[in-house]
């Protein structure tokens, strides 16, 4: 029999329970509306009992809040929103008493366009050296209005904006993949490379345990950026042949991060990296490279066997190669919530718990995004007033963004704001449906999704048959899944439209109760 996970001789990450905060949305503390670190730190409690190992915080540093804090104006110093440097320490260090590890997320691709950088950029000549820390050019056509490229930004509208000069006149442009807010970095200035150096440092020194990279795959631009061959007018997209995303200097700059983690033994750094080709997407988890990247492939698949399979099968083979370890997460901040994906209603939470089950059955490390536990849906009929991703002006009030999946927690109570602020409205409204959802209704609730989660996750730590780098596929009925972990776990998904007879074992968790050894439509099992 294979022995249980070793803790104590793996690198804590390589099994870890992620749980990923949204901090604007996960709880109030000083009752301005708005989620903050007081807040993360008077729910360790909870997350402690929902048995977690990790927290991945979404963006905390000053920030103007142009794109949720992804617009980092100092990335050495925490948002008067949600606490300040204290608010930080005394998190980092409560989390600890309570074995949490905490990884912060950084943004090396760009920063806001309030840094002091990049207001020194402006007021600078152009082929400064100021200018030369952002990607400027000069425009196309005679008088250098059209811009440099034909990128377009993910957040739709041009990837360029053209300054003006210190003397009125029009000037020359600046690339900004992400909104106009948000200047991208050159990262071959190395003043880049080692102003990010001093910001991991930074942390690390104050006791984070790792990062999250956002846009992972991006900070190297492509010689001479030339034009896209085809350009998609489609928001928040990119895929493998896109020139603005994943070139090969890329690696070389995931080397130095991986040089400096190396200095903090415990330290992980994860990459968001949207690379579909598993080759490619190997590289970024070389030996001296990242240690995790986010696979978004089951956060992209629709409840079919089929399709839930291959996702499964890609993200390991995306690995595999490089002995990596795979990553499993079926949504997060930017994406619509699982439920909703997998069709809403009773169906879509019946679904969502059992997929949780897969996820967590596999090897590897798992991301939870905060609000999954409670099968929350996404919220797709907030006010338009009430919109703030910039998706939603930029495209001219086309396309509604990522605001769905990022309304508030719903803690207690009966009506909105349901616990989670004291003011009398959160920054997003909370649906009053979610009265049912709350932590509170849920907890005490043996058969709720936050109760499936609790065992499962504590199932998931304390079994040795969870054990085993690998799966092995069984045969099983049509629209069914079932894998064997070494240790002995087997998981059996019910994808189908009616029950299914389970296989010889005991069942030690399912996610809707088997009747007469059947497991229900919708429904996934987990037996030794
Ligand atoms: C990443 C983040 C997303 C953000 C973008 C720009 O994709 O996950 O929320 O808008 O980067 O920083």
């Amino acid at each position: 029999m294979t022995a249980p996970v070793d803790r104590t001789t793996q690198p804590w990450w390589r099994s870890a329970v992620f749980y990923q905060v949204y901090p604007r949305s996960f709880a109030d503390s000083d009752g301005d509306g708005t989620g903050d670190l007081g807040g993360i730190r008077d729910k360790l409690g909870y997350l402690e009992l929902l048995g977690v190992d990790a927290l991945w915080v979404c963006p905390v540093m000053r920030s103007p809040m142009v794109d949720g804090g992804y617009d980092v104006s100092d990335p050495r110093d925490i948002d008067p929103l949600f606490g300040g440097l204290e608010a930080m320490d005394e998190l980092i260090a409560e989390a600890h008493d309570r074995h949490i590890k905490i990884t912060m997320d950084l943004v090396p691709n760009h920063t806001s366009s309030e840094h002091p950088w990049f207001t020194a950029a402006l007021a600078a000549a152009p082929d400064s050296a100021e200018r030369a820390r952002y990607i400027f050019r000069p425009g196309r056509g005679p008088d250098g209005a059209q811009p440099p490229n034909n990128w377009p930004s993910i957040f739709g509208g041009p990837a360029w904006t053209r300054v003006t000069e210190a003397d009125g006149s029009p000037g020359d442009w600046y690339l900004h993949i992400f909104a106009p807010e948000q200047p991208d970095l050159n990262w071959d200035n190395p003043e880049v490379a080692a102003d990010f150096e001093q910001t991991l440092r930074f942390w690390l020194d104050r006791g984070v345990d790792g990062f999250r990279l956002d846009v992972a795959h991006g900070m190297a631009k492509p010689n001479g950026l030339p034009d896209l061959a085809e350009v998609s007018t489609k928001m928040l997209v990119h895929d493998d042949s896109d020139l603005r995303f994943n070139n090969p200097g890329v690696h070389d700059i995931h080397r130095r991060i991986r040089k400096v983690l190396d200095e903090y033994p415990d330290a992980v750094a994860i990459g968001e990296v949207w690379v579909d080709d598993n080759t490619r997407f190997s590289e970024y988890v070389r030996p001296d490279e990242l240690h995790l990247a986010f696979n978004f492939r089951l956060a992209e698949t629709a409840f079919t066997s089929d399709a839930v399979r291959a996702a499964i099968e890609n993200s390991l083979a995306a690995v595999g190669p490089v002995e990596a370890t795979p990553t499993w997460t079926l949504s997060n901040h930017d994406v619509e919530r699982e439920v909703t994906r997998y069709g809403g209603g009773a169906e879509g939470v019946a679904r969502a718990r059992a997929m949780m089950m897969v996820e967590l059955a596999l090897p590897g490390a798992v991301f939870i995004y905060n609000g999954s536990e409670l099968g929350l849906p996404n919220a797709d009929d907030l006010p338009e007033a009430a919109l703030r991703d910039p998706v939603w002006e930029r495209s001219g009030h086309t396309e509604r963004g990522r605001d769905g999946c990022r309304v508030p927690i719903p803690w207690e109570g009966a009506a909105p704001p349901f616990g989670f602020t004291t003011a009398a409205e959160s920054w997003l409204p909370i649906p009053s449906q979610w009265a049912a959802l709350t932590v509170e209704a849920q907890l005490e609730e043996l058969g709720s999704t936050v109760s499936l989660y609790r065992m499962a996750i504590e199932l998931r730590g304390v079994r040795k048959e969870f054990a085993g780098p690998d799966i092995e596929w069984f045969g099983c009925p049509a629209d069914c899944l079932a894998f064997r972990r070494p240790g002995g776990l087997v998981c059996v998904l019910n994808a189908s439209t009616a029950p299914i007879a389970l296989p010889p074992g005991d069942v030690l968790l399912a996610s809707a109760r088997p009747e007469h050894g059947k497991l229900p439509a919708n429904a996934a099992a987990w037996l030794v």
